[in-house]
């Protein structure tokens, strides 16, 4: 069979390309091994997809050119999405720092994009996995387990590695080799850290306790927002936003108590209350349960009296800089998305083209371009999708 444009993935980035391209007249076909599309928008931000964040900006993503995402950002924008989402009277709502999401569930995005994909003439095909690609005179052959279907254009949109259980592979980075172009290591992102041995140990059991907001910081690079204990180690925003800047031996430090100046608060504490021990009155600005650990662990927990001031405020000023010797990550099992990909170096920037092989595209997560927590990574699948729906 023929057809003007193929993508391969059925994901965020598949879809909207298969619209702008199906709206520019292109007759296009979608093709997914799953077995139903949009398996990681339905399973976004809780069930409610947290599709876009007003705050998109060029400095919220990390890739080897920090310019690449800079075009197709600036030509396809939240407000595009956002227009997208009231056109087919999708209610959303901001949560917090910019980020949207549906008031019902992420069935109805995917619903949406299915909608604009039949309105485009778009056809989605899934449960159909692809076995070989082949460069030919007109474009490229494509031998799925349906059959050989033939294409002008060929867009890869296959995500990345994280849940594989979700229908992740590797076959994007696979055919970008095939084509001769560069994919850069990869590793998971936007996922929990992991602790051992004694780090662990001293922490394990607090699994469960929460600071709504924690600085996490590497290098110059700082986020902050909640953070969580697990039974292996540390997760929640703050954790996952830093964890796409950590690499292992990095020197993570947390800010326990971001909104007090614990280094003066802890001496005026000793004056108004001496006879207080140390971990109830550390209570007041941590869970109680990490108060007595770390109090058991490093400070001890005498009457506040017993304290020198500059003991309180070296006390208070750990509190800020908190030093965590993380082991690892969780993995591409539980991480949101995958760093790395096809090198930005062999691709247009406006169109997401091969500069090797016209006609070949590479748009979404498959691409090195990683987005921040919060809506981030679902803008550039609608924007490099569409810049490449533009073109292919
Ligand atoms: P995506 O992974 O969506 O799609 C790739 C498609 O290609 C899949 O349908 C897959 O089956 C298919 N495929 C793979 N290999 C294939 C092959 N060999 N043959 C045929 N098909 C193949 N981001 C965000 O902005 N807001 C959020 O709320 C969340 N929440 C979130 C939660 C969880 C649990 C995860 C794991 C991830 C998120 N993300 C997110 C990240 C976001 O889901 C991700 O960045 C985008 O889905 C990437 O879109 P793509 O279309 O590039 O890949």
């Amino acid at each position: 069979m023929k057809t003007d444009v193929l993508i391969i993935g059925a994901g965020a980035a598949g879809l909207m390309c298969a619209i702008a391209a199906g709206r520019r007249g292109r007759r296009v076909l979608v093709v997914d091994h799953a077995n139903k599309p949009g398996k990681k928008i339905l399973m976004s931000g809780g069930g409610r997809c947290n599709f876009t964040n007003l705050g998109v900006a060029p400095a919220c993503y990390l890739s080897a050119n920090p310019h690449f995402a800079k075009s197709a950002l600036a030509r396809y924008t939240p407000a595009d999405f956002i227009a997208l989402v009231e056109k087919h009277r999708i209610a959303w709502h901001e949560k917090e720092q910019g980020q949207l999401f549906c008031d019902e569930s992420s069935k109805l995005i995917v619903r949406m994009l299915l909608d604009e994909c039949a309105a485009a003439g778009a056809r989605v095909e899934t449960s159909c996995a692809v076995e070989r690609v082949r460069k030919t005179e007109e474009g490229f052959a494509v031998l799925t387990v349906r059959g050989e279907v033939h294409a002008e254009s060929l867009v890869v949109a296959t995500g990345g590695l994280s849940i594989p259980s979700m229908g992740a592979t590797g076959f994007g980075y696979a055919l970008a080799r095939q084509f001769g172009h560069a994919v850069r290591p990869t590793r998971a992102g936007l996922v929990p850290l992991t602790l051992s041995g004694k780090h662990l140990e001293r922490y394990q059991d607090l699994a469960g306790v929460a600071l709504p907001q924690a600085g996490a910081r590497v290098g110059k690079r700082a986020f902050r927002a909640g953070l969580l204990f697990t039974h292996r180690g540390l997760s929640g925003p703050a954790i996952l936003q830093i964890s796409s800047y950590w690499q292992p031996g990095d020197d993570l430090r947390l800010d326990l108590a971001p909104d007090a100046e614990a280094a003066d608060w802890l001496p005026a504490q000793r004056a108004a209350r001496p006879a207080a021990e140390l971990k109830n009155v550390l209570a007041d600005l941590l869970p109680r349960r990490l108060a007595q650990r770390l109090c058991e662990v490093w400070f001890g927990s005498r009457p506040m009296r017993q304290y020198r001031e500059a003991e309180l405020r070296e006390i208070g000023h750990r509190l800020h800089d908190w030093p965590v010797v993380a082991s690892g990550t969780e993995g591409y099992r539980t991480a949101e998305v995958t760093l790395g990909g096809v090198d930005t170096d062999g691709l247009s920037s406006s169109t997401m083209q091969s500069k090797r092989v016209p006609g070949l595209y590479f748009v979404g997560e498959v691409v090195d371009v990683t987005g921040w927590l919060g809506g981030y990574n679902f803008q550039w699948a609608w924007a490099s999708g569409h810049a490449a729906g533009e073109a292919a």
